[in-house]
């Protein structure tokens, strides 16, 4: 299914659409099977989501929403860099979601692929998969580096070859640690991929990847859910370079 863009003309008006479209989403999945299940992505890019949805709808049907982590760096939920504690700042602090709702990655755990495996056996179990099912979450947030890389499956790194296993301990060089991240047969599943871009820094890389004529392929342009929609979320910032 060929990607859908939308190009909004600021990241306050981004985030709006963004927020608009969390909450569509939740509610169809919610109308269809009474609960929404959500990959949060990490990184910078997104807090300015969650805090939308915290400060406009503490009063969405959050005790139905579970969340989860699309990837998760190597350190405990205190820590500057973790997603979750991102996430916890801008969201979870401020509306109310019962605890067993989100899914936090035990990254503080001192083996990542102790980490990952745990994390995958709460997926399994929440989505009571059988060997060999693969989750299909409602809906999966993702960002987009520089480098092409979303969620932590970055250019050259082993997770990209992954096609069993939910979750990976993902070695990468130029950070010279583990990150735990969801992998493509997770991603593809879902309902609906979202990424959400902005900022003139990511402006190249957009349109070498909506452009999508890359040998390899960079790692965001593998995310192309089987039977879902792909939404590109970008302000005209991050647009920039796209060809209209
Ligand atoms: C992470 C994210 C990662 C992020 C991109 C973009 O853990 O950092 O999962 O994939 O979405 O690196 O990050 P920014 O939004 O900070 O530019």
């Amino acid at each position: 299914m060929a990607p859908i863009i939308q190009v909004l003309p600021t990241s306050a008006d981004l985030f709006h659409a963004a927020a608009d479209e969390f909450l569509r989403a939740g509610r169809t999945a919610i109308g269809a099977q009474g609960r929404f299940t959500v990959a949060l992505s990490g990184g910078s890019t997104p807090r300015g989501l969650y805090s939308l949805l915290a400060k406009d709808h503490a009063d969405f049907s959050w005790p139905r929403t579970h969340l989860f982590f699309g990837d998760e760096r190597q350190v405990p939920p205190d820590h500057p860099e973790s997603n979750y504690r991102m996430v916890n700042e801008a969201l979870l602090s401020k509306i109310s979601i019962p605890a067993e709702n989100v899914h936090r990655v035990r990254a503080e755990n001192s083996d990542a692929k102790q980490a990952a495996a745990e994390y995958e056996s709460d997926v399994r179990k929440f989505f009571e998969l059988r060997s060999g099912e693969f989750p299909r979450f409602d809906l999966i947030l993702l960002g987009l580096g520089p480098d092409g890389h979303t969620a932590s499956l970055f250019p050259g790194s082993e997770g990209l070859n992954e096609q069993s296993k939910l979750v990976i301990a993902n070695w990468v060089e130029k950070f010279n640690s583990f990150r735990i991240s969801f992998t493509y047969p997770v991603l593809n599943g879902c309902a609906e991929a979202m990424f959400l871009v902005s900022g003139a820094e990511k402006a190249d890389i957009v349109a070498q990847i909506l452009k999508g004529n890359n040998t390899p392929p960079f790692p965001a342009q593998q995310v192309q859910p089987t039977d879902g929609r792909l939404l590109w979320m970008l302000d005209e910032a991050a647009a920039s370079r796209l060809s209209r």
